[in-house]
């Protein structure tokens, strides 16, 4: 697992079943330039950890926290209780309803308590590191900058695109 020594952004899974897709936001994070400390805890197997993690990471320099859970995916909730730091949230897929149930649960926190809720699974770890940066591209020129370029390059090759030879 990833872990920079001046990490401005807080991933956390709430197990390690969750690290094939949320790798994608520390690859994106790393794509940037914007360092991360990643973590595996879980809101009901260790609650005093996440209690302890989310509380101090304001003073060890984390700006947003990114929190990434599947099934009953109480994990981001708990994480923005705990923190006026913003939080981004992934539902994740997996289990009976394969992320629905996640998404369900972040993007239907009650009123008080933000959870900015992404997509299900791979788009939305992507789409939460894009974020991230965006938001810390506000107080921040070298990630202002590689996130202009993320999105410059990406309209250069959308661009580009054109059918695939043999498509008719
Ligand atoms: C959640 O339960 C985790 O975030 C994970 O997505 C899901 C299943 O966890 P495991 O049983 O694979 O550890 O807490």
């Amino acid at each position: 697992m990833n872990d920079n020594s001046n990490p401005i952004v807080g991933v956390v899974m709430g197990s390690q079943s969750d690290w094939s897709t949320m790798e994608h936001v520390t690859l994106t994070l790393d794509k940037l330039g914007i360092e991360h400390d990643a973590r595996v805890i879980s809101a009901h197997r260790t609650p005093d950890l996440l209690e302890e993690w989310v509380g101090s990471a304001r003073e060890r320099g984390i700006r947003v926290i990114i929190a990434g859970a599947g099934m009953a995916a109480h994990l981001a909730g708990v994480t923005a209780a705990k923190t006026s730091l913003p939080v981004l949230g992934v539902p994740l897929g997996g289990g009976a309803l394969d992320g629905v149930d996640a998404l369900y649960a972040m993007v239907q926190m009650p009123k008080g308590i933000p959870v900015g809720t992404l997509a299900i699974g791979k788009s939305g770890a992507i789409n939460a590191a894009l974020l991230a940066a965006a938001i810390l591209a506000i107080g921040n020129e070298d990630i202002a900058e590689a996130y202009e370029d993320f999105r410059r390059n990406q309209t250069e090759q959308g661009v580009a695109n054109s059918i695939p030879e043999g498509v008719a």
